[in-house]
């Protein structure tokens, strides 16, 4: 059995998992998940002190199910109280701020952060994450748009959620499809069910739609030189239309990619003899 699978998995049992909150500090971690158990926000910030720990029951199916949940610190201060918390983990809540782009670039850092304290024999792929997207009533702020944050979660397999503590939009939804997850996974012997296991589209066009994304002109974004010919632009466009087109390319941010990129064509194609 691997190692982080929960005990009892009989059909119908009563199961009892271990969850843990990851992500930058005031990002909204400890919210999320007050609002989910207590239906309240509190809009003071009370940092969390290493961690803190709660019970709950939810039920999902047939099964009652026991979830333990560990809600980490963010700041970098707490690192040496929550490192060993990682292990014998089945679900993980990442939380980023839609406002914070620093939150959202971190999320790596969490990951890896994780994958160092479960060590080499560490399994992270028998462990449900979700990602939510937080703090999405403050638009005025926002910088990380959706397709930008489903992307990266999807790339990877995780689930995606646009929630806010505040006006807990998202939230309930996002622990239901959460809790699901992970009983499936738990009763699927630890491994994802197949629909899940891999996203619905290519490395290779998740990483184009990145480059496109930071792009700093039409030359780069479609990948030639300045001064490039008629000749190559189009065929750099072609190349990119094939990989993208709305009817072939399912990734988020993909159709926004796909326009720009024509537009790039368009304006490249304007000012070459
Ligand atoms: P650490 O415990 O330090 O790691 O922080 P945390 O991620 O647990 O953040 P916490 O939940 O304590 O929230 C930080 C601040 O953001 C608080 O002032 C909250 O009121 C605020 N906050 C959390 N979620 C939301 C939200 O969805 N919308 C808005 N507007 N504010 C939020
Ligand atoms: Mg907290």
């Amino acid at each position: 059995m691997e190692a982080n699978m929960p005990k009892r998995k009989e059909p119908g049992k009563s199961l009892r998992i271990k969850v843990i909150s990851m992500g930058n500090a005031e990002v909204g971690k400890s919210c999320i998940i007050k609002r989910y158990c207590e239906k309240r926000f509190v809009s003071k910030y009370l940092a969390t002190i290493g961690i803190d720990y709660g019970v709950t029951k939810v039920q999902v199916r047939d099964r009652e199910v026991k979830v333990n949940i560990f809600d980490m610190a963010g700041h970098p201060f707490f690192y040496e109280v929550r490192n060993e918390f990682y292990k014998d983990t089945q679900g993980v809540i990442l939380v980023y701020d839609v406002g914070q782009k620093d939150s959202f670039d971190a999320l790596d850092v969490w990951l890896a952060e994780m994958k160092q304290e479960l060590g080499p024999h560490g399994n992270m792929e028998n462990i449900v994450f979700v990602v939510c997207a937080n703090k999405i009533d403050c638009t005025k702020h926002r910088c990380v748009d959706e397709s930008e944050g489903r992307l990266w979660a999807e790339s990877k397999g995780f689930l995606y959620f646009e929630t806010s503590a505040q006006t807990g939009e998202g939230i309930n939804e996002m622990f239901q499809t959460f809790y699901v997850s992970i009983v499936d996974l738990c009763e699927n012997g630890g491994k994802h069910p197949v629909i899940n296991s891999s996203a619905s589209f290519t490395k290779e066009q998740a990483d184009t739609i990145r480059r496109i994304r930071n792009s700093k002109d039409s030359w780069d974004m479609l990948g030639v030189k300045p001064g490039a010919s008629r000749d190559e632009v189009n065929k750099a466009y072609r190349k990119l239309a094939v990989l993208l087109h709305p009817d072939k390319c399912v990734a988020p941010g993909s159709e926004d990619a796909f326009k720009a990129v024509v537009n790039a064509r368009t304006a490249l194609l304007k000012n070459i003899k």
